[in-house]
């Protein structure tokens, strides 16, 4: 697996007005914009080339992968090489190339974009909303699942049953040798009482190319718009090379940062383990919890 598609098209309505001028994934969290910790988590599972599926008033993203020569050399003559360290880091990721989407047509649309691109090889989805710890090796996990099967992989996750009709959802039966499971059933966010399972389809896909066959011939489902899932639903009942879609069960620490709850628990989270900052944040933390200082 040496592809991974990434789409950042979404407008970020959640995060109005924050997002009326910015990119959702260029949110802070602590210090480095969201999207920064997702192309990381790829590269750390072994991906050198990246696509991000883009749109209008995404630029910013561009510019932050890209060399700044006047900030490099600014901090270059201040002798600031730490700085400059982190300013080049996002540079010399991957290798990032960028198509628009065009029509916002859903996720399903956004990944067929990348066709040309990825060609006849699996590949990863990481969508940009997800930030999973990085300790955490699913990508790596799931890619070690597709290489076994031949099939599609999807990241699940057992979330409160009243929270699954925000997500894909699967209907699924565990493999004799454990590890992951088959998956049977797709539906996306299905109300509570016709769900099939409390197991979410969280942002993280490795693919097998001949989704792109299937996602050609999906037509437009819940909302109105191509649903990745209805692909994989197909391609889960399919038969032949490429068919079969399984399912790797996360069970570490994942933030919607789409989501302003997840979002401020994510840059808490990771500013409270840093070693700069986590002694100072945590001994305010303490202080702010005592109830003597609550208002
Ligand atoms: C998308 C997918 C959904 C998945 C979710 C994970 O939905 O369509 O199946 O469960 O991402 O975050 P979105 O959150 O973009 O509406």
């Amino acid at each position: 697996m040496r592809k991974a598609v990434i789409p950042v098209a979404g407008l970020g309505t959640r995060f109005l007005p924050a997002t009326k001028a910015m990119p959702k994934e260029m949110l802070p969290v602590v210090d480095k914009p969201a999207i920064q910790y997702v192309v990381e988590e790829a590269v750390r599972a072994g991906i050198s080339d990246v696509l991000m599926i883009t749109g209008r008033n995404k630029r910013a993203l561009e510019d932050h992968f890209d060399r700044v020569p006047f900030i490099e050399q600014a901090l270059e003559a201040k002798g600031d090489h730490t700085r400059l360290a982190a300013v080049r880091e996002a540079s010399s990721l991957a290798d990032i190339h960028y198509v628009r989407q065009g029509d916002p047509k859903g996720l399903g649309h956004a990944v067929l974009r990348a066709q040309s691109h990825v060609g006849n090889e699996p590949f990863a989805v990481l969508l940009g909303d997800d930030l999973i710890d990085e300790q955490d090796e699913v990508l790596q996990e799931m890619a070690r699942v597709q290489a076994e099967t031949g099939g599609s992989v999807v990241a699940l996750m057992e979330v409160e049953p009243s929270q699954i009709s925000s997500y894909g959802c699967a209907d699924v039966v565990p493999q004799a040798d454990g590890g992951f499971v088959r998956i049977h059933g797709l539906v996306e966010k299905p109300a509570v009482d016709e769900a099939p399972s409390n197991l979410a389809v969280i942002g993280r896909y490795v693919l097998h190319p001949r989704v792109f066959d299937v996602l050609a011939e999906t037509p437009a489902g819940r909302g109105g718009e191509i649903q990745l899932t209805d692909a994989l639903q197909t391609l889960a009942t399919a038969e032949g090379e490429g068919s079969g879609v399984f399912g790797v069960i996360f069970r570490g620490r994942r933030f919607d940062t789409g989501d302003k709850l997840s979002y401020l628990k994510a840059v808490f989270t990771i500013a409270s383990e840093r070693e700069d900052l986590g002694p100072a944040l945590n001994e305010w933390l303490d202080s702010v919890r005592t109830p003597a200082n609550r208002v």
